[in-house]
């Protein structure tokens, strides 16, 4: 039974955890180029991580998902996989990152039992992948989603995130690099968060509608009721374990079925990606040290500020100036 219910009747099951602003790359949708990131000290502690995640677990949270920024540039996180994999109660562990780190840490994090990844995959064409991350080597990723497989991740998602006119000719090669590794792959609408430079997101909006269509002239797919919990529509292929998702936050709007939250790198509970509506767990961690009680109790009580919905749109106005980057998506 879980604690958590909003004011609307959803459970939350759910946390998505940004261990860190930071990131090594600084992919044009998500961050300006130049950006300024949080100062060392105002981020949450990998103990205060532990104690807001083990306060969840207990009031029913299910899954939690380590994002970023890069998760894997926050120094200790392979601690801090460890340690949460140790929590009982909880069912699911996972980690959204853009796969510069895990040549060298999959084999740890699988061994500190996370459960899943979600590796972000934009582009198979090295030029156009480092002008979409700025500073990404494809190589690199790739090499690290194969050694991801090798570590024994039996469950690996691709995200990517299609812009009209940068990457949208290559669904299908990335539909095929999908099939061909043994990984699933969602494609995914852009969101307008963060006032970032490099493109007008309304003369780049692509619905995932338009891209079901194109991979449905090259491969038959079959819808499922299958889920992660998260909003990935799922479709299988006939002759392929690989799943294809589409994330439609504009055009097939999923807030009805909500099942999460999110705490932002300097502990700030958010309690819907597309509003601002929060509570500073930070400050009451910090003001009432140990008294897991009253953490609990904020994180009950805050359950009611969730908002209904987000109110993103396709034109280009940014509607939530922070930064992707602040809150892992
Ligand atoms: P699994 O379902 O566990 O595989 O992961 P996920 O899709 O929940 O997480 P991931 O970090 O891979 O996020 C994929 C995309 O979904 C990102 O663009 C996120 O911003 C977006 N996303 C995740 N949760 C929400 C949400 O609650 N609202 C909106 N609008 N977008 C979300
Ligand atoms: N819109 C949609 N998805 C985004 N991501 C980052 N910024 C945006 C955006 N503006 C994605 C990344 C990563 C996931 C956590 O969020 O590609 O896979
Ligand atoms: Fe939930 Fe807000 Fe995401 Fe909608 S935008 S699914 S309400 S977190």
């Amino acid at each position: 039974m879980s604690a958590l219910v909003d004011g609307f009747g959803r459970t939350v099951r759910y946390l998505r955890i940004s261990v860190t602003d930071r990131c090594d790359f600084r992919c044009v949708y998500c961050m300006a180029e130049e950006m300024t990131f949080l100062p060392r000290a105002q981020l949450l502690t990998l103990e205060e991580i532990a104690t807001l995640s083990q306060a969840f677990v207990e009031l029913g949270v299910e899954k939690i998902r380590l994002t970023g920024g890069e998760p894997l540039v926050r120094q200790g996180v392979l601690t801090l996989v460890q340690k949460l994999g140790e929590l009982e109660g909880l069912r699911e562990l996972a980690m959204t990152t853009n796969g510069s780190g895990l040549v060298k840490h999959a084999d740890a994090l699988r061994q500190g039992r996370l459960d899943r990844l979600n590796i972000s995959l934009d582009s198979l064409k090295p030029e156009r992948f480092k002008a979409l991350t700025r500073m990404g080597d494809l190589g690199q990723v790739i090499a690290g989603i194969r050694a991801a497989r090798r570590a024994g991740f039996q469950s690996i998602k691709l995200n990517a995130v299609l812009l009209k006119g940068r990457n949208d000719d290559e669904i299908i090669d990335l539909v095929n690099f999908a099939r061909d590794e043994h990984v699933d792959i969602s494609f995914i609408e852009e969101m307008p968060l963060g006032a970032i430079s490099e493109h007008n997101r309304g003369k780049t909006f692509l619905s995932t509608d338009a891209v079901r269509e194109t991979i449905e002239n090259h491969y038959q797919l079959l819808p499922t009721t299958e889920t992660t919990l998260g909003p990935s529509r799922y479709y299988r292929m006939v002759d392929s374990q690989s799943r294809i998702g589409f994330i439609s936050p504009h055009s097939h709007n999923f807030c009805a079925a909500c099942n999460r939250v999110r705490v932002t790198a300097e502990g700030r509970l958010l309690l819907c990606l597309g509003n601002e509506h929060s509570v500073d767990l930070r400050a009451v961690m910090r003001r009432y040290p140990g008294d897991t009680q009253r953490l609990k109790s904020s994180i009950v009580a805050a359950m009611k500020k969730k908002p209904e919905r987000h109110h993103f749109t396709t034109d280009g106005e940014v509607q939530v100036v922070r930064f992707m980057n602040a809150t892992g998506g």
